[in-house]
Parts: structure tokens; C-alpha cells; sequence
């Protein structure tokens, strides 16, 4: 049975170019980069060319982008040193974050070495932002704001200059999860009000493991992981080359097509909203991921009207046809708990009705879509 592949905000498949990369790499570059001789030098001018894209194409200066294993690592980076070394004591935030984001938080929190507060969240998913304002101007100084860019779960999209300017205005440090957004949206940081944005190459077809952080220069912000001097002393640990390049080919190729990408994905998901409320009245969308103006052209996060005992089999039903995709997020598929994005936005009687989250790539077809539809109506009136 040949899978549908639906859950790209889980992780997308990496390009088949990006594979021969990393084996050509494997091979040619196998030298550390730490080591003074010619193949380890070969090694670390592999690694500095591929910073050097990432930072041209994000605008931003080589040095203010760090390596890392991926989202996870670049978020408990930012916020842990933040605390631990710039003195940051309040941080705000919001209940539809990351893990990522919110367990380093609550983790700080219960050390008694932050305050948390955390910003009032619409139904559409994005903060209130005059909330936000009230909580900046009340909150004393050494004061943090993390807010991520795009929600993995029901896609919604932050204004970060309008957040970046108030977080200006008010003294604050400004920290964004952009884990959905960096390769999918020409997002130029170093014009933007942000301090710290978070990147990992499996959400844009590059390998697993692989990240960056971009730290803006003057914010003085150090190392998490110690042991070494690599990464300017900003993360300790031989640099992982092959992945490196893997994640450099990977965004060089999600730029150059990215305008005709984004303009497929935005008829791609406006057609499966349109066929789910066609063929299954009833349906709703999570947060704003309708609107096409507020939310990411990726993501569908769908609220079936259909009755509880279809509704406790629809994920499984869907997975026995081939059908990849989500019922939360990645992290909670799988675990009873439900997702804690949908139990901020939706009532407890909402929640009750079975939500998925469809992820696309620019991979997928309109013929797939149908399959979808075709396999749900088939499922709700069965
Ligand atoms: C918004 C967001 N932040 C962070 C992460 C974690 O990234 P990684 O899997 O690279 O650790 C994810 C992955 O699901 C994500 O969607």
C-alpha cells in the first residue's frame, strides 16, 4: 500500500539531493573540524560555508548563527542561558508553546529562578496582544518574551515585528520558535525585532539532529553544553558535518522554489478545507488555520462532527488506509493526555469531537487530498 503523507509538521522526507549531500560529505570531509591538519581543515571550511549561506539567506551575520541538534536543543538553549547568564527573572510566554519551550520553563519556574506568566491566548490562536502590553509594562526589568512564530498544531501565524517592537519598547528580550516556519516563509531575522530564533532542518526535507540557533550578536547570550571550544564557545561538541551540509542543501533548495511551494500549498489547503466542509457538514477548523491570512499554508487542523465511537477509530481507520497524520502534535500521538493547544483554544464539550492535523509538502496532490476526503466521508457515514 502505497502511504499518503500527511504529517509534515512532524518531520518531512528529506530530498533525495540532500541524501547524496551528506554521503559526498561523509566521505570527503570526514576530518573534524577542530583538527589544525588539511582534512580537518577541508572539514571546517565545509562547515563555515554552509554558515555563511544560512546567515546570507537569512540576512544575518555567520556568527550569530550556532549549531545545534535540532529545535528541542535551540529553545532549551536560548531560554536556560538566558536565565542562567544574562539574568533574565521574568519570562512570558503562552500555554499553546512547544514542549520544547514549556518544560524548560516550568523546569525553571520550579527552581524558583524565573516567574512565568503567560500571555492570554484568542480563539485564533495568537496572543492578545494588548495582554501582552499590560504584562510588559507591569513586569519589572531583566524581563523575557518567548512566543513562537508558527503553532505546530494549528498553524496560526505570530506578527513578530509587532510583537518585536513592544518587546522593544518595554525592555524586554524577545525569543521566537521558528521550528515551523524557517524554510517555509523568506523570513529576513536580521530586519526583524528579535533576539533569538530556533531552527531544524527534519521540519524542511533536511536530515534529523540538526539545527541552529541565530543569537543576536550584542545580546552576550553563552554556551549550554560545555567541553570544547567549537561554534566560537557557543556549543561544545564536534560539530556534526554531513548534517550540516544536509541542512544547508536542504534550505537551499526549499529557497529556490519557495515562492512557487507556497503559492501550490495555499490552493492545496484551501481546497481540503473547501472538501471537508462539502463532504463532511459539520466540520470545523481549529484556531485560525481557515484564514488564510493569520495561519500557515501547511497546516490543517480539522473538528469532526461525527459520533463517539467513529470518533475513537477515525486516527486508526485513517492509519489501516495509509493515511499519514496527526492527532495533536507529533509528541502526543500516542499518549492519552490529548493536546494541550486544543485544550487552551477549544471548550471541554469542543474537545470532546475528534480533531487531525494535516500537514502538507509541496509533494502533495490534489489526488491525495481526495483520497483523504474520500476515506473520512466513507468512515463518518459507514
Ligand atoms: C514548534 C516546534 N518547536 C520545537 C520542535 C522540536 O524540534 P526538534 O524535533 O528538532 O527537536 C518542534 C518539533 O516538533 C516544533 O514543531
Amino acid at each position: 500500500m502505497d502511504l499518503i503523507y500527511l504529517d509534515n509538521a512532524a518531520t518531512t522526507p528529506i530530498f533525495p539531493q540532500v541524501v547524496e549531500a551528506m554521503q559526498e560529505t561523509m566521505i570527503l570531509h570526514f576530518g573534524n573540524p577542530s583538527s589544525i591538519h588539511a582534512a580537518g581543515r577541508a572539514a571546517k571550511a565545509r562547515v563555515e560555508s554552509a554558515r555563511k549561506y544560512i546567515a546570507k539567506e537569512l540576512g544575518v551575520l555567520p556568527q550569530e548563527i550556532i549549531f545545534t541538534s535540532g529545535g528541542t536543543e535551540g529553545d532549551n538553549t536560548v531560554l536556560q542561558c538566558a536565565v542562567h547568564q544574562l539574568g533574565i527573572k521574568h519570562i512570558i510566554s503562552s500555554p499553546i508553546e512547544h514542549h520544547a519551550v514549556l518544560h524548560p520553563l516550568e523546569h525553571l519556574e520550579a527552581q524558583g529562578l524565573i516567574k512565568l506568566y503567560m500571555v492570554k491566548i484568542l480563539p485564533n490562536g495568537l496572543p492578545d496582544i494588548n495582554d501582552l502590553e499590560r504584562l510588559l509594562s507591569e513586569i519589572p526589568a531583566q524581563k523575557l518574551v518567548s512566543l513562537m512564530h508558527v503553532n505546530n498544531e494549528v498553524g496560526s501565524v505570530l506578527d513578530i515585528e509587532i510583537v518585536g517592537n513592544l518587546c522593544q519598547k518595554h525592555n524586554a528580550l524577545f525569543h521566537s520558535d521558528t521550528v515551523q516556519s524557517i524554510g517555509h516563509f523568506p523570513l529576513r531575522l536580521g530586519e526583524l525585532p528579535i533576539d533569538f530564533a530556533v531552527a531544524s532542518a527534519h521540519k524542511f526535507h533536511g536530515p534529523k539532529g540538526i539545527g541552529f540557533i541565530y543569537v543576536r550578536k550584542q545580546t552576550g547570550l553563552g554556551a549550554l553544553l560545555l567541553g570544547g571550544s567549537q561554534e566560537r564557545g557557543m556549543r561544545a561538541g564536534t560539530e556534526a558535518v554531513h548534517n550540516i551540509v544536509g541542512m544547508e542543501t536542504a534550505l537551499r533548495l526549499s529557497y529556490e522554489t519557495m515562492e512557487a511551494d507556497t503559492a501550490k500549498l495555499k490552493e492545496l489547503k484551501a481546497y481540503c478545507i473547501h472538501q471537508l466542509k462539502e463532504v463532511l457538514p459539520g466540520t470545523v477548523f481549529n484556531g485560525a488555520c481557515a484564514d488564510m491570512k493569520h495561519s500557515t499554508h501547511t497546516i490543517v487542523n480539522a473538528r469532526f462532527a461525527i459520533d463517539e465511537k467513529k470518533a475513537q477509530l477515525l486516527a486508526f481507520h485513517l492509519d489501516l488506509q495509509g493515511i499519514c497524520c496527526s492527532k495533536g502534535s507529533a509528541c502526543q500521538s500516542g499518549s492519552e493526555s490529548g493536546s494541550h493547544v486544543l485544550q487552551t483554544l477549544l471548550t471541554p464539550l469542543e474537545n470532546k469531537s475528534p480533531s487531525l492535523r494535516f500537514s502538507f509538502s509541496a509533494h502533495n496532490t490534489i489526488a491525495e487530498v481526495d483520497t483523504l476526503v474520500d476515506i473520512l466521508a466513507k468512515h463518518a457515514n459507514s
